[in-house]
């Protein structure tokens, strides 16, 4: 699998706290089928974000890593008018592993009107849009239609596996499912931040996508969809979501309303 957001490099954000924390996210990742881990620290008004820093720590992570994981370069982008202004003269500097996505996480206090025209900016300086965790914001929550219009618009959402599982509570793992449920949820990520709490983990979310959609649905956006981004490469979304394939969720409602269940 593919994670293409956490906080796993050490003492730059509120990641990982130690260089032994974040060794052992990289070996709990890659143990639980991770091969490619994108370390994406904060890029906002609390933590300054230095690429040169992350490209350090991630040569000694990498040096320390196990066979068979990969571990790229990217930021936790927040939507703020210095760090626009700068990816505009170097995208690079903030895209994943230097390609054309970036990761863009929005306040949780006010959406700005002009974000769209913002995003359009970062567009036509050929950077792609991925919004992190809309399932997590409570204004986003509350504006469905306006996810569909970005979407519609080519811009692409990251759900976090966690929330799948509950973790973020009722309304964020209801919100996801919505997302999922419309085509709207392009990529699963872990957004790492510890082991404990929130690990570098995709199993879990793994299965539980091809338990209550589709293990197609859940390679999608597991492994297929992050490996294009990784890459730099379009994603493939004429046929997505996999409508050929019933959601076994639908299913399991059906059998249990047809025997009074509820
Ligand atoms: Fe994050």
């Amino acid at each position: 699998m593919v994670d293409i957001h956490s906080h796993f490099l050490h003492g730059i954000d509120d990641g990982a706290r130690t260089v032994e924390d974040s060794r052992q996210m990289v070996r709990m990742a890659r143990e639980h089928g991770t091969t490619v881990l994108v370390a994406s620290p904060h890029a906002d008004s609390q933590y300054r974000y230095e690429p040169e820093v992350v490209d350090r720590l991630l040569a000694e992570a990498r040096a320390e890593a196990p066979e068979g994981i990969r571990l790229v370069r990217a930021c936790d982008f927040h939507l703020m008018y210095d760090n626009v202004e700068d990816a505009l003269r170097h995208p690079s500097r903030y895209t994943i592993d230097g390609k054309c996505y970036l990761l863009m996480e929005l306040s949780d206090l006010t959406i700005f009107a002009n974000t769209s025209a913002l995003w359009t900016r970062l567009e036509e300086a050929g950077m792609r849009i991925i919004l992190t965790h809309p399932e997590r914001n409570p204004l986003l929550r509350q504006r469905l239609e306006l996810i569909e219009e970005w979407v519609s618009q080519g811009r692409y959402m990251q759900v976090t596996a966690s929330s799948l599982l509950g973790l973020f509570g009722p309304k964020a793992l209801h919100f996801s499912r919505q997302l999922l449920d419309r085509g709207l949820a392009h990529f699963v990520a872990s957004d790492a931040h510890d082991l404990r709490g929130r690990p570098p983990r995709l199993d879990q979310a793994f299965e539980w996508l091809s338990r209550y959609y589709t293990p197609k649905l859940a390679r999608l956006l597991c492994i297929e969809h992050p490996a294009a981004v990784v890459e730099g490469r379009p994603l493939d979304l004429a046929s997505f979501p996999p409508s050929a394939e019933v959601k076994k969720s639908s299913l399991l409602g059906r059998f249990f309303r047809s025997n009074g269940g509820n």
